[in-house]
């Protein structure tokens, strides 16, 4: 059957993959292409859309891909960084400025096919440092987005060539945050592209099932499950393909899982039924010796994932499988986000994206099933299998799990950006009524398609969340050196903030479990768990003026596919409690919560 086809010319943008996962998700087979491919890559395509990237148009960074793709006689649509190559390409003009992230209100210009069926303004998602400032001949303007109190009117947010068959975005519709960014991207595939329905998640599964035998021939896998949503719905996967016979699970306790989490996960894969060749290793005190008194987190990262595969190989030689196949749940953020794709920058490398798994792969040696995923497939994919809700379900736990919520230091302030940023944030925080303080520590981040390892804010003086969310916005996008805020919740004073020296010990992962612990009592008890999508608790080693030990932090946040978030606030009174019962921990002194979007926080700090 000839199927319509969309590709999407990944430029390193972090959401390139996400804009096939949604033309997908519309019904469509999308493919990526790299921006070098020749004009014959694109034969069979019905339509292009160019991602967006970690490069500058203004500076003309990148600017050497194949240019022969705006002859061909098909519809092209770009988003941010291909919204800017577009307009430049047709004669228009783009600028280094008018930087923003986050929500942006699209007031569209009049009536077009791409915003068929929406309003007369449009809630969308930003993340760029360049605007486009100019049009060239035979474009129109199709929207602008509404200035704010901190930034002008923004004008060319959205573009258009009718004759042409040319479009450019200056948001990012393919991320969940922009409204009804699905049905803009309908509006290119099936109006603009006149393409027709006919992919779903059925043929993604035989397909892949398909893929799986195929690679592993008449062998086996031992898939690494940490019992979370991903290496579950891919154990099931897997076990579908192979048979429970050729399937091997090893759940490995690193030391920095959450209270009880593996005597729970070994009880899970039984009620599954995929307990035919289960296996448990207890490496916690590999882990924690692995780690020492490391306090970079990439260099934390590297350590963990090294070191999982270290006791995968260690029991896989005591089992006498060492010729099986590695199976992983990866699932495609993790692949983007260690900067995996030819151009996206690293923002943070995951446990399952380390160099000794990258070798692996080359070597044809790993399965993994889901990394072609978000999130949200993976559960719908998990729903086709018949998993148990529940186990669907459950928050997102990173495969290093609290290893990258236990932020370490050496006692050492980090404060070199400082003299510059201060008076900047003083200014913008006195504009909205805020007290401020620069915390001299870093936490990571993500702007513009960016790694961002910066320092976070403690604010205070406020309780209007509306106003805070403003301030947050401000501060981040006009304050260098920035990437995330937190409210203080209580313990000690906001006014000043000492660095204490902490690694990854017992005491300190068993104190970060214990507040996990009681963060994940408290959403069950306030019936709020399934509307949070994942509220990670860290550990950061700040001692506030006037208290005794070190801060916490709260990070309630909405998502679907991991790739962007928003703070969420939580219930007075559940507030109260988790202060109550936080700050009696040994060794705690302070609470706050993050009130970051990502971009340009991330949802881990590490
Ligand atoms: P960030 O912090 O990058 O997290 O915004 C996005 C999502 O990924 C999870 N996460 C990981 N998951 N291995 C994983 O399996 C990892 O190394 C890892 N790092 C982050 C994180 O919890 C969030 O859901």
């Amino acid at each position: 059957m000839q199927t319509d086809k969309i590709y999407v010319i990944d430029f390193g943008g972090q959401y390139a993959h996400l804009i096939a996962a949604k033309v997908r998700r519309a019904g469509v087979l999308a493919e990526i292409r790299q921006p070098e491919d020749p004009d014959e890559a694109y034969s069979d395509a019905r339509g292009i859309i160019i991602s967006g990237s970690p490069a500058l148009a203004s500076h003309g960074e990148d600017a050497d891909y194949n240019k022969g793709i705006f002859d061909l006689p098909i519809p092209i649509l770009g988003f941010c960084f291909g919204h800017q190559e577009i307009a430049k390409h047709y004669g228009g003009e783009v600028e280094h400025g008018g930087r923003q992230w986050g929500f942006s209100e699209l007031k569209f210009s009049g009536d077009h096919p791409l915003f068929k069926g929406l309003g007369p303004s449009e809630t969308v998602w930003m993340s760029h440092y360049d605007s486009v400032t100019a049009i060239g001949p035979g474009f129109v303007e199709l929207g602008h987005t509404e200035g704010t109190r901190e930034a002008p009117d923004h004008r060319f947010a959205a573009i258009a060539n009718d004759e042409l068959h040319r479009y450019g975005f200056q948001f990012h519709p393919e991320v969940d945050d922009t409204a009804h960014g699905d049905e803009m991207i309908a509006n290119f595939v099936f109006g603009i592209c006149g393409c027709e329905k006919s992919w779903d998640m059925a043929t993604f599964l035989d397909a892949e099932l398909g893929r799986i035998r195929e690679q592993v021939g008449d062998g086996s896998v031992f898939l690494l499950a940490s019992g979370g949503v991903d290496s579950t719905v891919a154990a099931a996967v897997l076990g579908k393909a192979l048979g429970p016979e050729r399937l091997h699970l090893l759940h490995v306790d690193n030391g920095m899982m959450r209270k009880d989490e593996s005597a729970a996960v070994l009880e899970l894969f039984a009620d599954l039924g995929l307990d035919k060749h289960l296996h448990f290793a207890d490496a916690s005190d590999t882990f924690l010796q692995a780690l020492g008194q490391t306090i970079e987190p990439e260099a934390k990262r590297k350590i963990i994932g090294e070191t999982f595969i270290e006791v995968f190989d260690d029991k896989a030689n005591e089992l006498g499988i060492q010729e099986y196949l590695l199976g992983q749940g990866t699932i495609y953020p993790d692949t983007v986000e260690t900067g995996g794709t030819k151009r996206a920058d690293t923002i943070k490398t995951h446990h399952n994206r380390v160099q000794v798994i990258e070798d692996l792969i080359a070597r044809g040696r790993v399965v993994e099933p889901l990394s072609e995923l978000y999130k949200v497939e993976v559960r719908e994919l998990g729903e086709s299998l018949g998993i148990d809700h529940s186990a669907l379900w459950r928050h997102p736990f990173p495969g290093p799990g609290l290893g990258v919520r236990c932020l370490c230091s050496d006692g050492t302030p980090d404060t070199a950006h400082f003299d510059e940023l201060l008076p900047e944030l003083a200014a913008v925080a006195g504009r909205y009524g805020v007290q401020a303080l620069a915390l001299p520590i870093r936490s990571v981040g993500v702007k513009a398609d960016l790694r961002a390892y910066e320092h976070p804010v403690l604010l205070s003086g406020s309780d209007d969340w509306e106003l805070l969310r403003e301030a947050v916005s401000a501060i981040t996008s006009k304050v260098a050196h920035i990437n995330r805020c937190v409210l203080h919740l209580g313990g000690g004073e906001p006014s000043g903030a000492t660095v204490l020296s902490g690694y990854m010990d017992r005491k300190r992962l068993d104190t970060l479990r214990e507040a996990d612990a009681m963060v994940m009592a408290g959403l069950e008890r306030h019936g709020i768990y399934d509307e949070i999508w994942q509220c990670p608790t860290v550990l950061v080693p700040l001692q506030l003026a006037g208290s005794e030990g070190e801060m916490v932090v709260l990070r309630p946040i909405r998502s679907e596919r991991a790739m962007t978030a928003t703070a969420v606030e939580l219930p007075g009174a559940l507030v109260e409690e988790l202060r109550e019962g936080i700050l009696a921990l040994d060794g705690v002194g302070s609470l706050t919560l993050d009130l970051t979007s990502k971009p340009p926080g991330t949802i881990e700090w590490e």
